[in-house]
């Protein structure tokens, strides 16, 4: 595998003192990356130092092997796809798709071959002779992935492209993204503060909070192993409860675990509701408060001497849970937190 883009100590500071910092990025060709974090946290100021949007105050940038820092938009061999799907109004789809073309000159024939491939990635051929007034928003983000296509960039860069669309369709665009990446074997540099989003289309994620990166991982293991307290509050469900270590255990309530980093004091534990399971044996008692169907799994509430949990049930397990009863569970993985430097105990488990 060899590296498409090498983001290496970027930094970027307004002068309001904000921006990032240290944002060091490897992406390899044919791979598809995501800047995923809360909004204001650099997602945006990363990708257009990238595309050449954006002066950077540090730090280097190569495409290709090449240096492209010092390079303007238009001389780097990167494509950008913004959230505003920045079509020109007056143009005619064809024309929207063949204008870079002309400007490269490229022959009629030529050029009208390329624009139906391209409609032919994005399913939609035969919409050239509309404008993009009479097109839908779905519609218009696909002629603009398009146009980005045409210029088969060495790198696609894509900044939150589908969050100004209705969920359905942010669904269905993700997927024949997806499709198109790996068909054509596009290297991507992918911006959403949606971590669904992030976890479904990404080979890796990069995990940003306030200017800096907390976790680069591939999705399975941002979920599994979260490598900061930020990282896990900010990535699907956590239960986070207040736990005790010890030489080599961890105190939850009734439960101990094995206290790998040997943490000392008082430490943050984070179950995830999946996590949660029914024990018969030694366990921690709990009184079902509520019980929320949601589809193929149930949401339980409970309420234990250490604080409310949530538990993930699946359907077919639903009846056996009442509410009010009590009940007696154990956490099948946790993670630990250490308040100094919160970091991540990924062996721990029950013993
Ligand atoms: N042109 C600018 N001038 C000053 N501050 C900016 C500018 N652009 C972004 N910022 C600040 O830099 C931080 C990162 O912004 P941005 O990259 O847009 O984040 P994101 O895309 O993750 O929402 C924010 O605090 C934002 O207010
Ligand atoms: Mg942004």
């Amino acid at each position: 595998m060899s590296i498409q883009l090498s983001i290496q100590n970027l930094s970027k500071i307004y002068p309001t003192g904000e921006g990032v910092r240290d944002i060091t990025v490897e992406v390899e060709r044919g791979e598809l990356v995501t800047l995923l974090g809360p909004s204001g946290c650099g997602k945006t100021t990363v990708l257009r130092s990238v595309g050449g949007f954006i002066e950077p105050s540090g730090g280097s940038i190569q495409i290709g092997g090449r240096e492209v820092s010092q390079l303007p938009p238009e001389k780097r061999p990167s494509a950008m796809v913004f959230q505003s799907y920045n079509l020109w109004p007056h143009m005619t789809v064809f024309d929207n798709l063949a204008f870079s073309l002309k400007l490269k000159k490229i022959k009629k024939k030529e050029l009208t071959k390329k624009v139906s491939w391209a409609l032919g990635l994005v399913h939609l051929l035969g919409m050239e002779k509309k404008y993009p007034s009479e097109l839908s928003g779905g519609q218009q983000q696909r002629i603009a992935l398009a146009r980005a296509l045409l210029l088969e960039p060495e790198v696609l860069l894509l900044d939150e492209p589908f969050s100004a669309l209705d969920a359905k369709l942010r669904h269905e665009l993700r997927e024949e993204l997806r499709e198109i990446q790996a068909k054509q074997n596009l290297t991507m540099l992918f911006v959403t503060h949606d971590q669904e989003e992030a976890l479904s289309i990404s080979d890796r994620i990069v995990v940003m909070n306030k200017g800096h990166i907390e976790q680069i991982a591939k999705p399975q293991d941002i979920y599994n192993q979260p490598a900061s307290l930020f990282v896990a509050q900010f990535i699907g469900r956590m239960n986070f409860l207040k736990g005790i270590a010890e030489a080599d255990k961890i105190t939850v309530g009734p439960m101990e675990f094995l206290n790998f980093h040997q943490y000392t004091g008082e430490i943050t534990i984070g179950v995830r509701p999946e996590d949660v399971i029914l024990t018969e044996g030694q366990g921690l008692e709990a009184k079902v408060e509520k019980i929320m169907m949601l589809g193929h799994y149930a949401e339980i509430t409970l309420h234990t001497i250490i604080g409310r949990l949530k538990m993930f049930v699946d359907r077919g397990d639903m009846n056996k849970f009442q509410v009010k009863n009590t009940i007696k569970v154990q956490f099948s993985t946790i993670q630990a937190f250490n308040h100094q430097n919160e970091k991540y105990d990924r062996r721990n488990q029950v013993i």
